[in-house]
């Protein structure tokens, strides 16, 4: 028995262990402790990485065991087109600070059968707002309940996000950069990320959302309204972030159905059409 308390005991001295206190903008605050070893990294399933051929070259792609959520020293500005749907924004990709969409909207004063939690005013694009409509009636058919407890945030909000959290983190500059992202690195300041949770969890934290039913639901049948999760389970070396099951992008329904065709993760898409 003491040569397994001391093989335990051995193993979380050798392993680097960082609290990771997951985001969420309304106050309300959690602590997981993330074990990162070289042995966890690599063991992340290479399989289930889709092909890259697209990205070959970019910077964005080198993965090493200990920098895979570290920003690159050149950041480019993003590329914008269209209805902004696919614009490219992640650890290569910022955002101007000066960045923000024209059309954002209440939530909640246009979509009925989800709660914003803590009756906050959360924005969105209003190009999202009917496929969002659609998507939450779906859901509330089939006996699922969902709330939301972030949407829109602005450079300058998501520069006070990045900050509480690295100060969470004992200003951890690491261990924030795996589920934080910097000001104009963030998806949500494109105005179509949502983060959702659900009464089951008492609209509770993100890092408990996984095991709802509602994240279930919504890992198989957002992409059918346009919404697709950012930051995946497995995909940690890929993305930049620890797996986010509350994280959700519209990009609307026909490039979510060519995403899904694809075969291809939100990060691996959007670069290959960058
Ligand atoms: N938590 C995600 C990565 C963000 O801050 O945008
Ligand atoms: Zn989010």
């Amino acid at each position: 028995m003491s040569k397994i308390i001391s093989t335990i005991i051995a193993f979380f001295l050798s392993a680097n262990t960082y609290t990771v206190v997951y985001m969420q903008e309304s106050g309300e605050e959690t602590e997981q402790t993330t074990i990162i070893t070289e042995d966890i990294v690599q063991k992340i399933p290479k399989e289930k990485i889709s092909p890259i051929k697209a990205v070959s070259g970019n910077p964005a792609e080198t993965t090493t065991k200990s920098s895979w959520w570290s920003y690159p020293s050149n950041i480019k500005q993003v590329t914008r087109s269209g209805d902004d749907l696919l614009v490219l924004v992640n650890k290569e990709y910022q955002l101007p600070s000066t960045y923000a969409p024209t059309d954002l909207v209440s939530i909640c004063n246009n979509v009925t059968n989800v709660r914003c939690v803590n009756n906050t005013n959360f924005l969105i694009r209003n190009i999202v707002i009917s496929d969002l409509q659609e998507m939450v009636n779906a859901a509330t058919n089939d006996g699922i309940d969902l709330s939301i407890r972030s949407a829109y945030r602005s450079y300058t909000t998501q520069q006070s996000t990045y900050n509480y959290w690295l100060s969470m983190n004992g200003g951890n500059v690491g261990a924030t950069d795996q589920v934080s992202a910097r000001p104009g690195h963030s998806q949500h300041q494109l105005g179509t990320a949502i983060d959702f949770s659900s009464g089951e969890i008492n609209d509770g934290l993100s890092g408990t959302f996984a095991s709802t039913k509602a994240s279930k639901w919504l890992a198989d049948n957002a992409w059918k309204y346009g919404f697709v999760i950012g930051y995946p389970a497995g995909y940690e070396s890929v993305t930049g972030y620890m797996y986010e099951s509350w994280h959700y992008r519209y990009i609307g329904k026909t490039n979510a159905q060519d995403m899904v065709n694809s075969g291809m993760i939100l990060e691996l898409y959007l670069r290959s059409l960058n």
